[in-house]
């Protein structure tokens, strides 16, 4: 088979360009974790001497750093000056936590995708699950950090009130649950907004319930409360709303889920569904976005609905025909895409 060079040498570039992105991915988190992207952000133009004295860090180390960062265009360099910098795009995405598009979270959970290569590798050989809490601990944290600049920035802007009545009662006072909530980031921005509801989140994750406990005890939230409960076994009834973020798909049995969030919800209560962004084929999801989701989804989502009862893993990228199926299936009659980003869509099920 005679090869295309021009095809071979396009696939190429694209691989090492791809091989740096995965080898920046640790140098991402060192650039989060010890304050060097925040550092070089706020202060303007630096040597790797001025950014290591202002983070005491080692210059030799930082040197590095930065050049692998200017090499790919996380950080400028100004050759005259030899000095470094960030533009305010850069520091949006790597510098300021409160950014919508701070992006540092996802190479957390990106490491625990390679510490558990071999666990999914063997999931791979035998169609078995893992299960959430079976993978590496960064697991939890990235999701966490991933998820909460998008939340922060859109769920009471916006996400909330697309969905009819549902601010006006929260304000009033509501009784909220919060499923497969995690480390409660979704859940903690509610309740502080929401003063006069209550809140409770679920997950059958025991460690992330801890996690949640002392997220919510040091933002200093006393409305919300945390308990381990599958999805399809959560106690209350009579609740106003109940949300899942990033989790339906991830459950063995979405329709169960949905079936009992049904019958736990009042008449005229509401569902609000928040899942990855995708459209409905394969062919339509075959850009970076779907690209990434995919992969997470091969990695975490599909093993953790393996491992549950039914195991109908729908995987990150359903879209909204098959959730709006598996919704409908559980009992709720009506349903509307209520409002989406480009990384979520946000799903309105009522009674
Ligand atoms: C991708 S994480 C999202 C966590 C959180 N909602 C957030 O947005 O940060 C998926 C969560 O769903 C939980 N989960 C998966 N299946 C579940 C089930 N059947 N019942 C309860 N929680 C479940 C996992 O433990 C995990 O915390």
């Amino acid at each position: 088979m005679e090869l295309n060079e021009n095809k071979l040498h396009d696939l190429l570039g694209k691989v090492v360009v791809e091989m740096g992105a995965a080898a920046n991915g640790p140098l991402i988190i060192i650039g989060d974790k010890l304050g060097l992207y925040k550092s070089l952000s706020e202060s303007g133009h630096m040597t790797s001497d001025e950014l290591a004295s202002k983070t005491n860090t080692s210059e030799r180390y930082v040197r590095e750093w930065l050049s692998a960062q200017a090499g790919t265009g996380y950080v400028e360099y100004d050759s005259k000056s030899k000095k470094f910098f960030m533009t305010p795009e850069q520091t949006a995405v790597f510098g300021n936590k409160k950014s919508p598009v701070f992006m540092t979270g996802a190479f957390y959970s990106i490491t625990s995708l390679y510490h558990d290569e071999p666990k999914i590798l063997n999931a791979f050989k035998t169609g078995e699950g893992v299960s959430w809490g079976n993978h590496h601990k960064c697991l939890f944290c990235g999701t966490e950090k991933f998820f909460t600049p998008s939340y922060e920035n859109n769920l009471i802007s916006s996400w909330i009130p697309s969905m009819e009545g549902v601010t006006k009662k929260l304000e009033k006072g509501a009784k909220v649950a919060d499923i497969g909530c995690g480390h409660a980031a979704s859940t903690i921005i509610m309740a502080k907004a929401f003063p006069n509801s209550t809140f409770i989140g679920f997950d059958f994750h025991e460690e992330s319930i801890q996690q949640a406990k002392s997220r919510a005890n040091d933002a200093g939230v006393t409305n919300a409360s945390f308990e381990v409960s599958t999805a399809k076994t959560f106690p209350g009834k009579d609740y106003d709303f109940i949300t899942f973020f990033d989790c339906l798909h991830d459950m063995g049995d979405p329709v169960g889920a949905c079936a009992h969030a049904k019958k736990a919800l009042k008449p005229d209560g509401t569902c609000m569904i928040v899942e990855p962004f995708a459209k409905g084929s394969l062919e339509e999801n075959l850009n970076p976005v779907g690209r990434a989701f995919y992969a997470f989804s091969t990695m975490l989502c599909v093993p953790c609905s393996l491992n549950q009862e039914v195991g109908l893993a729908l995987g990150a990228q359903a879209g909204e025909e098959k959730l709006k199926e598996a919704i409908a299936a559980g009992g709720f009659s009506r349903f509307k895409r209520a409002t989406e980003t480009p990384f979520n869509l946000i799903l309105e099920a009522r009674p």
